[in-house]
């Protein structure tokens, strides 16, 4: 009882410090991305990309038929970035020309995904990658994913192509949404299938 009790103690004191440092981390990252959009580096932590994080850890058993399932079924993430950590068992995929390539686990390195949420708001500059997870033989597999949405802050705030990226010549792709909006339909529709991100783009 005690010995489960301090397994549970260390657990919970290493995940925190996890969160911690993907904090820090997530933030360096939105600076990055801030600048890399033109825009000065605080941007994208003013508008509360960085506010919010919850994180998420896989179970994925060993599987006796692979090739009959899937671990995790297509998909982007709805948020506004994710932080993955997959260990040594691979099986991550990401879809790119209508190809899935392997993202072949590499020690000690972390997986940076856009969200469907960075892309709305970049008016596509920065593109949420459509990804899955096979299943595999081996395991179990074990991956910890962090994912930047204000889920844990309700937010009154709404979410749309960044003014200072529009103009003539790049015209709003995506109309305006409140992360609720955006999460409620992401959600409703399931995974697979097309991006929520249709659902949202202007007619034209
Ligand atoms: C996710 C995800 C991949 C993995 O949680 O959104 O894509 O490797 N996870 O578990
Ligand atoms: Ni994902």
């Amino acid at each position: 009882m005690k010995f489960s009790y301090e397994i549970k103690l260390i657990c919970r004191d290493a995940i925190m410090e996890y969160s911690r440092q993907i904090k820090v981390l997530g933030s360096l990252l939105f600076g990055l991305l801030s600048e890399a959009l033109g825009l000065n580096p605080e941007y994208l932590e003013s508008i509360d990309c960085a506010k919010g994080h919850s994180i998420l850890c896989h179970y994925y058993p060993p599987c006796p038929q692979p090739e009959l399932t899937l671990g995790t079924t297509k998909h982007s993430d709805p948020g506004f970035l994710t932080i993955l950590l997959q260990d040594h068992i691979g099986g991550l995929q990401v879809l790119w020309q209508n190809q899935w390539i392997n993202v072949p686990p590499v020690h000690a390195a972390l997986v940076v995904n856009i969200g469907d949420m960075l892309q709305l708001i970049s008016n596509d500059k920065l593109k949420s990658v459509e990804h899955r997870v096979v299943a595999n033989h081996r395991g179990p597999r074990v991956s910890v994913a962090c994912f930047f949405t204000l889920d844990n802050y309700p937010s009154q705030r709404i979410y749309g192509p960044i003014k200072e990226l529009l103009s003539q010549d790049n015209p709003p792709l995506y109309r305006d949404t409140s992360l609720q909006d955006f999460n409620a339909y992401y959600y409703n529709k399931g995974l697979g299938g097309n991006s929520a991100l249709y659902h949202f783009l202007l007619q034209r």
